[in-house]
């Protein structure tokens, strides 16, 4: 299972990094904007990313229309060879990345919040699919369930698209992709934090260390 961050703050990226167990990161506008002054320093944040993980970094088109998202798509994928250019599952951003898929441009469709969604994305021939489970749920509907929906659709046709869960609010948001089959899950460095502990695991390395600490040296 691909572990990616979903943030484009450098000083994060480069924390994380140091656990080994990140395997890429997605941005997006919102993440982007909390870290660049103008629009002329997005590439150069999106190379600086691509510089320290070893992995596919996602970094979003703005433009609503094909042939707009086509362009800034051929400029974001030749920053550097990591970058996956994310584009929103949208009828237009579906025209585009069956065209980038044709140029070899590697795609994650965002903003996935219906089966039916999926099926035209894996068909367009995207990298990922990122369906956004958080934002479901808070609606008062299954994230998950479309998640598992995706998955079965395509193991039935054999769709090379790789399931990308985004939008996780907490822990077990995790462990229900992985339980689902999802190939990978992104997810904002404070869950990322909280997979790694556990109180019992706590308690048990102190109580360790305290017998321990009885033995002479
Ligand atoms: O990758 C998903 C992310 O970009 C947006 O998720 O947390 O804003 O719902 P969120």
């Amino acid at each position: 299972m691909l572990i990616f961050l979903d943030t484009a703050n450098l000083e994060i990226i480069r924390k994380a990094k140091t656990s080994g167990v990140v395997d890429g990161i997605t941005t997006n506008p919102t993440h982007v904007s909390k870290e660049i002054k103008t629009t002329k320093d997005f590439h150069e944040l999106i190379r600086e990313i691509c510089e320290i993980v070893d992995g596919p970094v996602s970094a979003e088109v703005v433009s609503t229309d094909a042939e707009g998202m086509m362009k800034e798509a051929r400029e974001l994928a030749a920053v550097h060879r990591h970058v996956v250019v994310k584009i929103p599952t949208t009828p237009e951003g579906i025209r585009a990345t069956s065209q980038l898929t044709r140029e070899g441009i590697r795609t994650n469709l965002t903003l996935i919040f219906s089966p039916a969604q999926a099926i035209f994305v894996a068909k367009a021939g995207a990298t990922f699919a990122s369906p956004f489970i958080g934002r479901l749920d808070g609606l008062g509907q299954d994230g998950m369930e479309l998640v598992r929906q995706i998955r079965t659709i395509y193991r039935n046709y054999g769709f090379a698209t790789k399931l990308l869960v985004a939008s996780i609010r907490h822990p077990m948001h995790v462990v229900e992709a992985a339980l689902a089959g999802a190939e990978a899950v992104t997810m904002p460095s404070e869950i990322f934090h909280m997979l790694f502990n556990h109180p019992m695991t706590d308690l048990g390395l102190e109580r360790f260390l305290k017998d321990w600490s009885k033995l002479q040296s």
